[in-house]
């Protein structure tokens, strides 16, 4: 196993390109089998999540290659419909596959997805609006078994705005009979790119980035070659570390509308933040002020992706900071380790009250999902002495290359194998 040996106390400063979005790629992958032409995904993020979507893709039978940073898709030979338990358990876009599969096959078997421990993550809103585009959907032993001979359209109603849920929606409407509107969609920048992706295929989608999504079936898609949008939460995750660390740094290939929540929480904790076209500056304050609350919602709110770095962040600002985590029930995991680090947090239920302390210090932590080892990451650099990460296999499902590009801000970090 892997571990991150890091010797705090280091600025961040200098200059990152974003890489380009996790959550954007993932259900475009799974999309990239509703046509059987060559599908052409540009500058992908060479992460575990991405790999794992890769093997499933060879696993129904898709011929799949890296030409450089992109990713070349030919599914004309792919007739398998089934994704096994060793390979869905590995992560949560697993279960965006049904959608597409269903389209192109008509069949599926998929077993319950995995992804990052950090709540239930129920499926029932997936299995709910597949079964009224007039999927049959029987459970057994952890295993989806669906029958899609004929999808129709039809209006869905979201119980609540699930990204994974209107994405699955989509990708099993797209070649449908007939309208499907999907209400209560969620509205984040991902779903907008999938809409776009899946557009440029000849698809009839309108509506995305809004609750109410439309889609036309439509008989066939073609190939395409497609650039996703940047990753707002690496942008994110990079801001908030030069603010934690009183450096300064420069992002390029950065959407800022998708990150507006993050800047307005920012300035208020003093930073000074500045954008113009893709690029965003950030110059640290000296002390970084309290947050009043960071409360965590469905996009435009703040994103729950950046709850955990945020979290890093208000441990060493000066006063109480407010924590609500209103999207996953067990999204804390890092705070224990960031108490065992000086950290100052009460959690009850889904609140954390924050406590600002001068300096976090160095000791031996465990990361317990993406972005919580993220967290961790960012608040080893800023603190007194050396942290000793573990299980930073998590960070890699999401984040390309981050122990080099935190090097080349000026971190000293040494990646040991144990
Ligand atoms: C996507 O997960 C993202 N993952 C998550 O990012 C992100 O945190 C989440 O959306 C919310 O923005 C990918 O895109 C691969 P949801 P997803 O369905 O689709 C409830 C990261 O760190 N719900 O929007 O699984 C659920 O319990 C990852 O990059 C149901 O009740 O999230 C949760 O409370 C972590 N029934 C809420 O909806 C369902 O059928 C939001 O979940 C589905 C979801």
């Amino acid at each position: 196993m892997e571990k991150l040996l890091v010797k705090g106390k280091t600025k961040l400063n200098g200059k990152v390109c974003v890489q380009t979005s996790k959550n954007a790629v993932l259900p475009i992958l799974a999309a990239s089998i509703l046509t059987d032409k060559e599908v052409i995904i540009k500058k992908c993020p060479k992460i575990i999540d991405v790999l794992n979507m890769i093997r499933i893709l060879k696993e129904l039978g898709c011929i799949v290659q890296w030409e450089g940073e992109n990713i070349i898709i030919d599914s004309s030979g792919a007739s398998k419909s089934e994704i096994p338990q060793n390979l869905a358990k590995e992560l949560r876009s697993s279960i965006f596959m049904l959608g597409s599969i269903l389209s192109r096959f008509h069949k599926a078997k998929v077993a319950y997805p995995g992804g990052c421990d950090i709540g239930i993550r129920p499926i029932d809103l997936h299995i709910k609006g597949l079964s009224m585009l007039n999927v049959k959907i029987e459970e057994s032993g952890g295993t989806l078994y669906c029958e899609g001979k004929d999808l129709k359209g039809a209006v869905i109603h979201l119980d609540c705005p699930s990204v994974g849920a209107t994405e699955n929606i989509i990708m099993a409407a797209v070649l449908a009979k007939g309208e499907t509107i999907i209400q209560n969609a969620a509205k984040e920048p991902e779903i907008v790119d999938l809409q776009n992706f899946i557009n440029k295929m000849g698809g009839k989608i309108s509506g995305a980035g809004s609750s109410i999504i439309h889609i036309t079936g439509v008989d066939k898609l073609h190939g395409v070659e497609y650039r996703p949008i940047p990753d707002r939460i690496a942008a994110g995750t990079y801001l908030i570390g030069s603010a934690m660390t009183g450096g300064s740094i420069e992002l390029s290939n950065c959407c800022t509308e998708h990150i507006y929540s993050l800047i307005t929480k920012l300035k208020e904790s003093t930073c000074k933040i500045d954008y113009i076209n893709d690029k965003i500056y950030l110059k640290a304050a000296k002390r970084l002020q309290s947050i009043h609350t960071i409360e965590t919602m469905p996009y435009p709110g703040f994103p729950t992706d950046l709850q955990a770095q945020m979290l890093s962040l208000t441990t060493i600002a000066k006063g109480t900071s407010i924590i609500i985590e209103n999207i996953f029930e067990t999204r804390y995991k890092h705070v224990a380790e960031l108490i065992k680090m000086g950290a100052k947090i009460t959690v009850r239920d889904r609140m954390a009250i924050v406590r600002g302390v001068k300096s976090l210090y160095g000791t031996q932590v465990c990361a317990h999902d993406l972005r919580g080892g993220a967290a961790l990451l960012l608040a080893a650099v800023s603190a007194e002495g050396v942290t000793e990460i573990s299980d930073v296999f998590h960070i890699d499902r999401g984040y390309e290359n981050m122990t080099d590009i935190m090097i080349s801000l000026g971190a000293d970090i040494k990646r040991v194998n144990i």
